[in-house]
């Protein structure tokens, strides 16, 4: 079989099954043993393996079409550039955006997010303006507000969160009362799994006439998303965290937003004219990608979107929520384990400690045992700090996770707790 063909037969498969089961054997990373078991990945939040189906479009890209997108005239660069636009085009359609010219590739969650701080934030902000975001953030979505506070003399605001991680909407909604000039907030919280309310919170600072940016890196790949049903102004996620390929994400952003925005980065391909007289931008998205793009990353996002819409992302919703709910009922059997994040919204991610046991001492120990979770503060430092702690064990899953990865993980948890003579 050439490897196109087997490309073709991974991505009918996964077209032909109505729903998520059985889908693990797609994931070749998985099929491994460490310290002598088999692998139990449990480390989705942080990134989640590739199918078949992504490894072998980029290999295939790589093996026969890789040339530069957009400038060039011969055979090769046309079939890039058709690919790496039609990944575009699905991914539009995935998040159900109005416009193809919505879509802006970026490096990840975190370029998308500086982006829309620097170039559409920084140029409107003036000394005692608002920011507004909430405790649970990641790093990501913390630092860019920061140093455009710094830049411009304005003030970054934090809604609170409640001991079960959620946010305290009343507190967010009177700070957006204060003349917020703009709301970032995540759609899902990486170190507790939170679910955030969007619909109200949107509508609520729409009413104020305060835009919103979404930070969905965490649920892009967890629940279905319909940017024009939220109706957010920007929405940043992943390849990497989606089942596609790392250094590849997008920025949504509403085209009349994006139409006034300044470009972020200036360069090749996000030009129409350049003279030493001045220089006229391309139109969008290109005014926003300047230089040679991750073509190959684009690529894998596109056929990472593919499988996951093959999979149908209803059903994976619900398969993996049973799935979240089964894993905390079962954590939570553990004698002298501690469930941080209990919000009774919550998508794949359960944090927690074990009694006095230090989380990287808990993961390592987990790991001799093929147990892969993520210790630490997950970049997401205030979130540790609400709950006096330095850090945390977080297990997060995704499709391809069952119930056997549960009792694999609440096993070598009792493994641990015998180690340290508990
Ligand atoms: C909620 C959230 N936002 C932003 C990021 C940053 O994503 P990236 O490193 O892919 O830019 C992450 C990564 O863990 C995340 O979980």
């Amino acid at each position: 079989m050439t490897m196109s063909e087997s490309t073709n037969k991974v991505t009918e498969l996964a077209a032909s099954r109505s729903g998520v089961e059985h889908c693990r054997g797609d994931f070749p990373c998985l099929a491994q043993d460490i310290s002598g078991h088999p692998l139990v990945y449990l480390d989705n939040a942080a990134s989640s393996q590739q199918p078949l189906a992504v490894i072998q479009k980029v290999a295939e890209y790589q093996s026969h079409d890789h040339a530069n997108v957009h400038r060039g005239v011969h055979t090769l660069s046309h079939r890039a550039t058709e690919a790496y636009e039609g990944a575009r085009d699905l991914i539009q359609a995935f998040i159900n955006a109005g416009s193809r010219t919505e879509i802006v590739y970026t490096s990840g969650t975190t370029e998308s997010i500086n982006l829309v701080a620097q170039s559409f934030c920084r140029p409107m902000l003036s000394p005692g303006d608002k920011i507004l975001i909430s405790h649970l953030e990641h790093h990501s979505n913390i630092v860019p507000w920061q140093l455009v506070c710094e830049q411009t003399g304005a003030e970054l605001l934090v809604a609170p969160i409640n001991e079960a991680g959620e946010v305290e909407i009343d507190a967010l909604f009177s700070y957006l009362q204060s003349g917020v000039k703009m709301l970032a907030i995540a759609h899902v919280s990486n170190a507790l799994g939170s679910v955030i309310p969007l619909p109200e919170i949107i509508e609520k600072a729409h009413s104020l006439e305060v835009p919103v940016l979404v930070d969905g890196a965490q649920a892009v790949p967890h629940i279905p998303v319909d940017v024009q049903a939220l109706d957010c102004d920007f929405y940043a996620f992943s390849g990497h965290k989606m089942f596609g390929p790392t250094g590849i994400g997008i920025l949504f952003g509403k085209e009349k937003l994006l139409d006034a925005m300044p470009p972020y980065q200036g360069g090749g391909d996000m030009i129409l004219e350049v003279s030493f007289a001045g220089t006229t931008y391309n139109d969008l998205p290109y005014k926003f990608e300047a230089g040679t793009p991750n073509i190959s990353g684009a690529i894998g996002l596109g056929a990472a979107v593919r499988y996951l819409q093959a999979a149908d992302m209803e059903a994976v919703s619900r398969y993996e929520h049973e799935l979240l709910v089964y894993m905390s009922e079962q954590l939570a059997e553990v004698d002298g384990l501690r469930l941080i994040g209990t919000a009774a919204n919550k998508a794949s991610v359960q944090s927690f400690l074990l009694n006095d046991i230090h989380p990287h001492d808990l993961g390592t120990i987990l790991d001799h045992q093929g147990v892969a979770i993520r210790t630490g503060h997950h970049c997401a430092m205030p979130v540790m700090e609400f709950y006096g702690v330095p850090g945390t064990a977080r297990a997060s899953l995704a499709l391809y996770n069952n119930r056997d990865d549960i009792d694999r993980l609440v096993a070598s948890l009792t493994t641990a707790k015998e180690i340290f003579g508990q």
